[in-house]
């Protein structure tokens, strides 16, 4: 049968006294509001500390990313990149926007293929993978980003043992970015300037590893190699950054077609895209209005492509994109109760239920998620605060903010931690993870469990021999 895309679901916009972003704001009572849901509401209906992701920003937010690309560039394939929030309903979400996925992992990719994700849309990522996540992409139909020698033998073992006829490849590269010797981002990658962090990450294959592989594959006859795949993660602001590193791509492209005479149809050039917000957002809140927008990233890196494909008298290659952050960062806010508040004359301490194992984020930059008091978003900040929250580390979620005065039982929310934090989210101090409401127009729903202490326990064992040891000590009377 041949399915036919469902027309859009128009997306109503809330109005708000002040927007955050389209879908999150301050209404008319003061509050912080999620599309047409009060947080305070929200808090005491699920429980703290509580993740709340706007459904309508999701799809606002894979629509102008996959518009501004599209207005630049007539091939373009948006990938989600699963891992930055790998909910089963944030993927049945982008399935239903068209969005294809990158995945990590056997359970990355099961769970995106268990809501429904396209297989051919969908790309294998990773350095190290098992047989079991090759055979459920190969089985599948899913494209393998190879980034290993050895990988290519695993696949062709398995796809074989499978009886699979064609298995869709591509190969991860390890571009030089001779042109980046001198640009400094964020340090996703550790100390250096970005071609240094690109240099000593231990993602992708030398200009002649990848080569040896094109060789090799085109001599396989159940192996179709598809497209070349680069990802820099995180880079920094600078649109005219990330279209130096697609520019690489094209050239690398064009070296691989002369040193073997093939050419990729596609190029896949990762993520890393970061957006901005007023005020800051972020690692140190370098993401402010200077920040790329999905327009600037667009429109630079397309000319580039073109220009260099045109330069080194390449087809225009398809152009996929995985998008992460910039997709999924805005949606989600994250609310914790206000507990013991410890004042002292240098410093006030305010402690929430939530903490850096719900937000892991904060501990890579001291300052990373903008916060409000959710029941006073619009207070003035008159209290100079550090938001702590309950581990036995420092737990520093939101130091040096300047804050309306909040007493025990209030309620904190932090913004743009739609990306990341619950996907890596840990248990650290044997705590829960939190829930996650998903909010559409008045409606919320909730889309992961709050876990509970039997949640946590689950995995832990205690060998029958000590078990009885201890029996055997206690009623000898040691303990
Ligand atoms: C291969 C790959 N693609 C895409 C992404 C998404 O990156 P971002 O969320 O910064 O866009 C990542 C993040 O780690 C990645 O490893």
């Amino acid at each position: 049968m041949n399915a036919s895309r469902r027309p859009e679901t128009k997306l109503r916009y809330p109005k708000f006294k002040k927007s955050f972003s389209e879908f999150i704001g301050i209404g008319s009572n003061g509050h912080l509001w999620v599309d047409g849901c009060d947080t305070v509401d929200l808090a005491n209906q699920f429980g703290t500390p509580l993740y709340i992701w706007s459904e309508g920003q999701l799809r606002h937010n894979y629509r102008r990313f996959r518009d501004a690309w599209q207005r630049h560039y007539d091939d373009v394939h948006v990938l989600f990149a699963n891992k930055s929030n790998n909910g089963l309903a944030i993927r049945h979400i982008m399935n239903q926007e068209g969005a294809g996925g990158d995945a990590f992992g056997y359970n990355e990719l099961y769970f995106a293929l268990l809501a429904g994700a396209d297989p051919k849309k969908t790309v294998l990522n990773g350095s190290n993978k098992g047989e079991e996540e090759l055979e459920l992409a190969i089985a599948n139909g899913v494209c393998i980003n190879i980034d290993a020698m050895d990988e290519i033998d695993l696949i062709d073992k398995i796809a074989k043992r499978l009886r699979v006829e064609e298995v869709d490849l591509g190969i991860r590269v390890k571009l030089a970015l001779d042109p980046l010797k001198k640009r400094f981002g964020v340090s996703m990658h550790g100390p250096g300037s970005l071609q240094e962090q690109a240099a000593s990450h231990k993602w992708g294959m030398t200009l002649n590893e990848t080569c040896e592989l094109v060789k090799r594959i085109a001599k396989m006859k159940n192996m179709k190699l598809r497209e070349l795949h680069y990802h820099l993660s995180r880079m920094d602001n600078k649109a005219s950054d990330f279209a130096i590193m697609a520019r690489e791509m094209v050239l690398w492209t064009a070296k691989v077609r002369d040193k073997t005479g093939f050419t990729p149809e596609a190029i896949d050039i990762g993520g890393g895209w970061s957006f901005g917000r007023k005020g800051g957002t972020g690692p140190a809140g370098v993401d402010d209005e200077s920040a790329a927008t999905y327009e600037d990233y667009a429109r630079e890196v397309c000319k580039a492509v073109k220009d260099e494909a045109r330069n080194q008298k390449l087809k225009l290659p398809t152009l996929k994109m995985e998008p992460g952050r910039s997709i999924s960062g805005s949606i989600g806010v994250a609310v914790g109760r206000v507990g013991a508040i410890k004042r002292h004359p240098t410093k006030t301490w305010v402690n929430l239920d939530m903490s850096s194992n719900h937000l892991p984020w904060t501990a890579f930059a001291s300052w990373y998620f903008p916060c409000v008091v959710a029941g006073n978003a619009d207070g003035k900040g008159t209290d100079l605060v550090d938001v702590v929250g309950p581990l036995c580390n420092s737990d520093e979620l939101g130091p040096h903010r300047k804050l309306p005065k909040v007493k025990r039982g209030d309620l904190i929310a932090f913004l743009d931690v739609g990306g990341y934090q619950e996907s890596s989210a840990s248990r650290y101090n044997a705590q829960c993870l939190p829930a996650a409401v998903l909010v559409s127009g008045d409606r919320a729903d909730i889309v992961s469990e709050r876990e509970t202490t039997l949640d946590v326990m689950r995995r832990f064992r205690v060998p029958p021999r000590l078990l009885a040891e201890s029996q055997d000590m206690r009623v000898k009377g040691y303990f």
